[in-house]
């Protein structure tokens, strides 16, 4: 794969004001894309793409968008068609974690990590799915994590939606064959990102110090470590491979 590998690809990246969305969004500029980045959070998606190196800048759009909003299927479509225009590659690396001991976990929490990691991307695979149909070609990488294919400890809840992302993904895979539409799931070990390890890490280090142990790659990730995996998955070059659940760990998984 070389910096051509995405000329000619648009990719829409939701959670791209994110830390390992953002750090997407520069990389497939840089390997030749058209990237749309969409967020709710205005401020810091302005921020994100003034840190771009100007010369992907033309190739670069962002839109202000939340995907529990009740206009989405209105805001994406306008959103898309005034940047973008067609999609080929949806990356959907938003989310929201939750840590709590089993017997305290909350109610209240279980639908909110619910509607954020499933209910919401499940809207939006549908929407742009739908598109990609039309076009008879795409590709879609949804994030789960490595605690959607195992036991982490405190994390009840968001292993629960995580590995429900994974099986939607997978009947999603089997569907859309047909439609020349591969679906894979990645799932990142923990990794440097803010809210989703540092603040808990700066928290408790003594965590954060045995998972590096306990990692046979002897760290944690960095949003940086898993571009390589998703640049495959966007081209052409994974046009055979679908319905994968990819874990980008460190080998943490298996130990
Ligand atoms: N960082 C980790 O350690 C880790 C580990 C395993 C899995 N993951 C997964 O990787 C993905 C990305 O994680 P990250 O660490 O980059 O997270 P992050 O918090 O840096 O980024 C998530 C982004 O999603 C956006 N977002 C959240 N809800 C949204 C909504 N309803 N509409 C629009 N935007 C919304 C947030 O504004 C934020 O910019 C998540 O799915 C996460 O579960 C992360």
């Amino acid at each position: 794969m070389n910096k051509n590998t995405l000329t000619g690809k648009k990719a829409l990246i939701f959670g791209g004001a994110g830390r390992i969305g953002s750090a997407t969004g520069k990389y497939f500029l840089e390997h030749g894309a058209e990237v749309l980045l969409a967020d709710r959070d205005n401020l810091t998606l302005s921020n994100v793409k003034n840190n771009y190196p100007s010369y992907v800048l033309p190739r670069c759009f962002t839109a202000t968008l939340d995907t529990q909003s009740e206009q989405l299927e209105t805001e994406l479509k306008v959103a898309i068609s005034n940047t973008i225009k067609e999609v080929d590659v949806l990356i959907n690396c938003m989310g929201y974690i939750y840590r709590a001991p089993f017997l305290e976990h909350s109610m209240d929490e279980l639908d909110i990590l619910w509607n954020a990691n499933v209910k919401t991307i499940f809207r939006v695979c549908q929407l742009i799915s739908k598109l990609m149909m039309e076009r008879e070609k795409g590709k879609i990488i949804n994030f789960s994590s490595v605690g959607g294919t195992r036991p982490e400890q405190n994390h009840s809840g968001y292993c629960a939606v995580k590995s429900a992302l994974i099986a939607f993904s997978k009947v999603m895979a089997v569907e859309l064959a047909p439609y020349n539409i591969q679906v894979n799931v990645v799932g990142p070990g923990p990794t440097e990102t803010t809210p989703f390890t540092s603040d808990y890490y700066f928290k408790h280090p003594q965590i954060l110090k045995a998972l590096e142990e306990k990692t046979p790659m002897g760290r944690i990730g960095h949003p940086e470590d898993h571009l390589g995996l998703l640049l495959f998955l966007a081209s052409d070059q994974s046009n055979w491979v679908t319905g994968q659940v990819i874990l980008s760990d460190g080998g943490l998984s298996l130990v």
